[in-house]
């Protein structure tokens, strides 16, 4: 049985004997092992119920670190590792042999990411190792903002979770592979502009793109992801209906705080208009709706750009049945 507790060094002691930890991070809690243990890296992918087709992203305290598991780190990463490191973007490279298979899925490459959380940088600094976490989740669920959301899933599954309070950003990393050119792998909480006025254009893999081929070129980006249990539906941003069927109890979720609407519940992401607020309340409010047995969830979308695109992505895979 696990316990919640917020004693970074019980988390590093536990780490350094192979157990898993779930850890806040700025963006979501993740599910963390020691990424060079085989065997914790097997009780991560076994405590998730994921396949072990999806490659985990390892995390480490600074850029120095990084360069430390991969065979180039090439002049491209080391510019937006200046800018963006610590923070929610993790890039894509070729690995060393010392980062296992099962960490990767095979792939000759490996995912680092050098986390903002203070108590997530504790950790990897008492722990001294690179630690593999994907988000804290079971596989293909809504993932965690909270150390309560983690333990509603996962408490009997990981030897320990270390509160660090609600995480700040609420959309997990962007993921930009660096092999060839520059490719965004899945939209985060750092912006594709924000990306591209540092090194230029960017070629996106689309989530709409063919599943076919984006599981081959983006590993993981399963269409079916952050599923609720109540159906949901999408709808363009500004086009929310003022009616409604009134045999349906449904929830909306929506990003502006204009009249009062005829649903059974409703959760507003960002009364300040700021898509920084929505993606920090989003994994939050979609659970506060599925909690309350409604028939539909519907949800509007956001304009493709700014944050607004991690959203969106989230959203049409939760909606993806
Ligand atoms: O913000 C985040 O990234 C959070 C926190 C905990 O750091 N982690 C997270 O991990 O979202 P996860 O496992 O839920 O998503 C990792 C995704 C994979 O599904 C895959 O799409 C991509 O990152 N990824 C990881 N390693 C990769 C690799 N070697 N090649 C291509 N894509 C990779
Ligand atoms: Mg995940």
């Amino acid at each position: 049985m696990s316990t919640i507790g917020n004693s970074s060094e019980t988390a590093a002691r536990i780490l350094r004997q192979g157990g898993i930890v779930a850890l806040p991070t700025e963006t979501v809690y993740g599910l963390g092992g020691n990424a060079l243990d085989v065997s914790a890296v097997a009780k991560i992918f076994a405590a998730k119920q994921r396949p072990e087709f999806d490659p985990l992203i390892v995390h480490v305290p600074d850029t120095e670190h990084a360069r430390q598991y991969v065979t180039h780190f090439p002049p491209l990463a080391e510019r937006l590792a200046a800018r963006f490191w610590p923070g929610p973007l993790t890039l894509v490279l070729p690995k060393r042999d010392i980062i296992p298979d099962l960490v990767t899925s095979g792939l000759p490459e490996v995912g680092l990411r050098v986390p903002a959380h203070p108590l997530m940088q504790q950790v990897l600094r008492l722990a001294e190792l690179p630690i593999a976490a994907p988000s804290a989740n079971l596989f293909g669920r809504i993932s965690p903002t909270t150390a309560q959301h983690v333990a509603e899933q996962l408490a009997d599954r990981v030897d320990y979770i270390l509160d660090g309070g609600p995480c700040a950003v609420g959309v997990e990393s962007t993921v930009l592979q660096l092999t060839d050119k520059p490719r965004l792998l899945r939209p985060g909480g750092v912006s594709l502009e924000e990306l591209e006025s540092l090194i230029g254009p960017i070629e996106v893999v689309s989530s709409t793109d063919d599943p076919g081929r984006r599981a081959q070129v983006a590993p993981g980006m399963l269409p079916q992801h952050y599923a609720p249990n109540t159906p949901l539906q999408l709808i363009e941003p500004g086009t929310i209906p003022d009616t409604f069927p009134p045999e349906k109890r449904i929830g909306l979720l929506r990003f502006s705080n204009s009249a009062c609407l005829p649903v059974a519940a409703e959760e507003i992401l960002a009364p300040t208009a700021s898509d920084q607020t929505a993606a920090a309340n989003l994994f939050a409010a979609l659970r506060r709706l599925d909690s309350l047995g409604l028939d539909l969830i519907i949800a509007e979308l956001l304009p493709e750009q700014g944050l607004g695109r991690a959203i969106n992505d989230r959203l049409r895979r939760a909606a993806a049945r």
